[in-house]
Parts: C-alpha cells; sequence; structure tokens
C-alpha cells in the first residue's frame, strides 16, 4: 500500500515548508515539491499542518490502582488517542512488591497484544528492587523497555525510599536507560491527610490542600540531588507548579541530565476546579494537585525555554459514577487521576500556538519530538522524514470544536465527563495515519483494533541529542 499526501505545509521541530509527503508500506520514502508519482491514496491537505504523530509517553491504560482499574482499555484509549492526533504512546506496566518485572512486562504484553489502534511501548514501575532483582532492568531493557518509573509518593503502597532510587539510578545510568521519578514527599502528604480527616475534612479540595507545592519541589529536588550522585539522568514527570520547576532550573544548571515534562491539566485548570459544585471536584482529583493559577505562565515559560522538555497527559481515567465516587465520604479515597489522551494536541496548538505562547516548531517538539528522543523511540518516530515510520497527523489549523462528553467529535475516551468541559479550541485533527494506515479519516474511524504494534525502544536519547 502507498500514499501520497499532496500540498502539505509539512512542520517538524525544525522545519517548516510546503511538499508532498510519498509513503511505502510503513515507512516514509520520499518528500518533495509536486511529486507525481502513482499511489493507492492520496490525501489532498491543502491548508493543513502535515505534523509527526503525537507521543504522549505517560498513559495509564487498564491499570490497576486506588482499587479500582482504569476505565480506558487497550482499545478504547488508543482509538481516542488516534482521534486527537496521538499515534503512539509510552504506558506503565507495574512490578507489584515482591513480584518480578519481567512477569508484570508479560502481564502488560497480554492486556494490549492484538487490541490498539496506534503503537504502543511501555515503561516499568518498580515498587521495590532488592538487589537480587537488579539485573531485570537491564533485562528490560533488552525487551524494548528502557525505562523505569519510581514513586516517592503512596508510602506502602508504590513507594520507593532514598537507596531504592538511587540503587535504580545508578544502574539506569550505567545500561543507559532512564529513571522516571515520580516527584512528592508522601511520607509528609499521608501526614497531612491524616490530620486533615481527624478534623473531618473529607471535600475532594483537601487533596490540593494536603500536597502543596513545596511537598512536590521537595520530592523533585531530592530526586534531583540523588541522580546528580548517581551520575545517572532523570525524568520528572507531571511536573505541576513553579516552586518544582525552580529546583528543576537549578539541576539543569549544575548540569545534571534533568528532564521534565507537564500536562495539559497543569497548564489549563487550576485549583478552583475543585470548588465545582457538589462531588464535582473530584474529577480534577489528579496528583500532583492543580495548583493556584500563577503557575501555569510559570510553567509556559519553562516549555517555551526549554527547562520542560515534553507535554504528555497522565491520561489515568476514572468514572465519576462508581470510580470517583469511592471517595465521596473520604477524599482520600478518590482514585487519582483524569482523562486527556485525546485532547492534548488541540489544547496545546490552541493555548500555546495561537495564544503566542510556544511557536509551531515547539508545538511538534514538545508533543511528539522531545519524547521519541528521550524514550529511545527517535528517528523512528518523533519526525517526518525518509525513513521514519509513516505516523502523521494531517491537522486542521481552522476547525473549531468545543470539547465535551456530550460533543461526539470530541469525546472517544470511555469515561462520563470530560476534564475539559466546555474549552473551546481551534485547531484539530482530521485524518491520521499510523504507520501508514490511515486510522482516521476525516474525523471518521476506519481503523481496527490491533493496527498499532508495540515497540521496542532504544536507550536513553537525550532530548537535545
Ligand atoms: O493522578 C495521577 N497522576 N494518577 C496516576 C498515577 C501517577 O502518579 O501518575
Ligand atoms: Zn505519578
Ligand atoms: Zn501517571
Amino acid at each position: 500500500m502507498s500514499v501520497l499526501i499532496k500540498n502539505g505545509r509539512i512542520v517538524t521541530a525544525v522545519d517548516d515548508y510546503h511538499a508532498d509527503v510519498f509513503i511505502n508500506d510503513e515507512t516514509v520514502t520520499l518528500i518533495g515539491r509536486d511529486l507525481v508519482i502513482d499511489a493507492d491514496t492520496v490525501i489532498d491537505a491543502s491548508g493543513r499542518l502535515v505534523i509527526p504523530g503525537g507521543i504522549d509517553p505517560h498513559t495509564h491504560i487498564e491499570m490497576p490502582f486506588g482499587g479500582t482499574v482504569t476505565s480506558d482499555t487497550f482499545e478504547t484509549g488508543t482509538r481516542a488517542a488516534a482521534y486527537g492526533g496521538t499515534t503512539c504512546i509510552v504506558d506503565f506496566a507495574i512490578q507489584s512488591r515482591g513480584t518480578s518485572a519481567i512477569e508484570a512486562l508479560d502481564t502488560w504484553h497480554a492486556k494490549a497484544a492484538g487490541r490498539t489502534a496506534i503503537d504502543y511501548a511501555f515503561h516499568m514501575i518498580i515498587t521495590d528492587l532488592p538487589a537480587s532483582r537488579i539485573p531485570e532492568m537491564r533485562r528490560l531493557a533488552d525487551e524494548g523497555v528502557t525505562s523505569y518509573k519510581l514513586f516517592m509518593a503512596y508510602p506502602g503502597v508504590m513507594l520507593s525510599d532514598d537507596a531504592t532510587i538511587f540503587r535504580a539510578l545508578r544502574k539506569a545510568g550505567e545500561d543507559g536507560t532512564l529513571v522516571c521519578m515520580h516527584a512528592e514527599n508522601g511520607v509528609v502528604i499521608d501526614e497531612l491527610v491524616r490530620i486533615a480527616l481527624e478534623q473531618g475534612e473529607i471535600a475532594p479540595r483537601q487533596h490540593a490542600l494536603t500536597r502543596p507545592t513545596r511537598l512536590e519541589a521537595e520530592g523533585a529536588h531530592r530526586a534531583l540531588a540523588i541522580a546528580e550522585v548517581a551520575r545517572a539522568p532523570v525524568y520528572i514527570v507531571h511536573l505541576s507548579c513553579y516552586d518544582a520547576l525552580h529546583e528543576l532550573r537549578q539541576a539543569q544548571a549544575r548540569g545534571v541530565m534533568a528532564h521534565a515534562e507537564t500536562c495539559p491539566q497543569y497548564l489549563l485548570l487550576d485549583v478552583d476546579a475543585y470548588d465545582a459544585p457538589g462531588f464535582d471536584g473530584a474529577k480534577y482529583v489528579v496528583t500532583p494537585p492543580l495548583r493556584e493559577s500563577w503557575n501555569q505562565d510559570e510553567l509556559w515559560r519553562g516549555l517555551r525555554f526549554g527547562a520542560l522538555d515534553v507535554i504528555s497527559t497522565d491520561h489515568c481515567p476514572f468514572c465519576m459514577k462508581e470510580q470517583k465516587a469511592l471517595g465521596r465520604d473520604d477524599f482520600s479515597k478518590i482514585p487519582n487521576g483524569g482523562p486527556g489522551i485525546e485532547n492534548r494536541m488541540s489544547l496545546i496548538y490552541h493555548h500555546g500556538v495561537s495564544a503566542g505562547r510556544i511557536n509551531l516548531n515547539r508545538f511538534v517538539e514538545l508533543t511528539s519530538t522531545a519524547a521519541a528522543k528521550i524514550f529511545g523511540l527517535f528517528p523512528k518516530k518523533g519526525t517526518i522524514a525518509v525513513g521514519s515510520d509513516a505516523d502523521v497527523v494531517i491537522f486542521d489549523p481552522e476547525r473549531e470544536e468545543t470539547i465535551s462528553v456530550h460533543n461526539p467529535r470530541t469525546h472517544h475516551m470511555n469515561i462520563d465527563y470530560s476534564a475539559y468541559e466546555g474549552f473551546r479550541v481551534k485547531g484539530y485533527t482530521e485524518t491520521v495515519l499510523s504507520r501508514g494506515k490511515v486510522v482516521i479519516d476525516r474525523g471518521e474511524y476506519v481503523g481496527r483494533a490491533g493496527d498499532g504494534a508495540f515497540v521496542r525502544r532504544g536507550p536513553y536519547g537525550g532530548a537535545h541529542a
């Protein structure tokens, strides 16, 4: 099968020009002006942007968490991602305490294989790491899982102590792999949660009050310092506030190989969301919590000037009915996480590019290229170039939509609310190719479960490599 995309404006992290793109089977094989070549399918991209498919390196699909399981399956979650212009996710498999990470990887492979609309890869969440199991990190890397996530939060469940974090960072540094850190002081947070509940404070807003920015900054500072001593790169996930960004910048200035992502929820929503009527504040119980709105300008600045490398979603959907409802009488029992896999590209285009906060090249870099480089997917993914996978989004910069759980064009995630309800966006994904196959055709899903394949990732590639 071959596809010719004609007359588009090709934008990568570094280029911006008008040309045609020829795709043979799964790969871009020719780029040039006014190509005259036979193709099975011809797509006219006049007036459209032709950009690399989005890469979302932080998703939780079918993940057991907080006494329930995230509501998107690999089928529904990746299909929604495709609708929104994302063509590759890196999801989190979980190694539970006392068990093998290799077995955990098998479990996650069994969940995803043959079900996804787009390509997928895995990070491994490590919850304990005795000396006897350190070699598993190398074995995971040999299987194409070249990054891990460790938690400083959730004592007794996910939290790793500093010795474990140091051990993992050292091993990753030796192997050329990457540790992702959930940076929050979970021990102190648990004390704050206990005190709040003792005082009868049960409402969703308490989630934010018991997880202050200083405790995220403390976690970031500690993670960055441990990485510095371990001489290893580190990637701070879901950075939400100025206090943590400040720690990141300090570490980068010292020469630490420090990367970080933020997410649309921290750029576009704020702490006042917890004051929504009734129990609706639970929709926004994500971790770290939403912050005071002044943090948003600081995060945009961090994205614009390079301290922050990536915009991921941390898509971690729980329905209000039956899932978030578990915490109706106790905010600490509200499953932590929110939806967003479908909305990222349009939200960031509208509020980033159109609002003049980032330029188009930076948009592509933040939503695709940098993640591809950092997580060992580049140049197969993350760009449009001869030899790259034909993961291509044809994006209509003029199309306007109102994001809503009730809008069948903007909501395909398996969840009963939208975190961005009522947000108007200009700029929307029109057609999506996943390794050369059209999976979204002018807003219609035309793919099938199983189009996507597991991607074995290479070593850590740095953001500016
Ligand atoms: O609220 C969130 N982010 N839930 C998912 C787990 C995590 O820490 O990423
Ligand atoms: Zn986390
Ligand atoms: Zn997460």
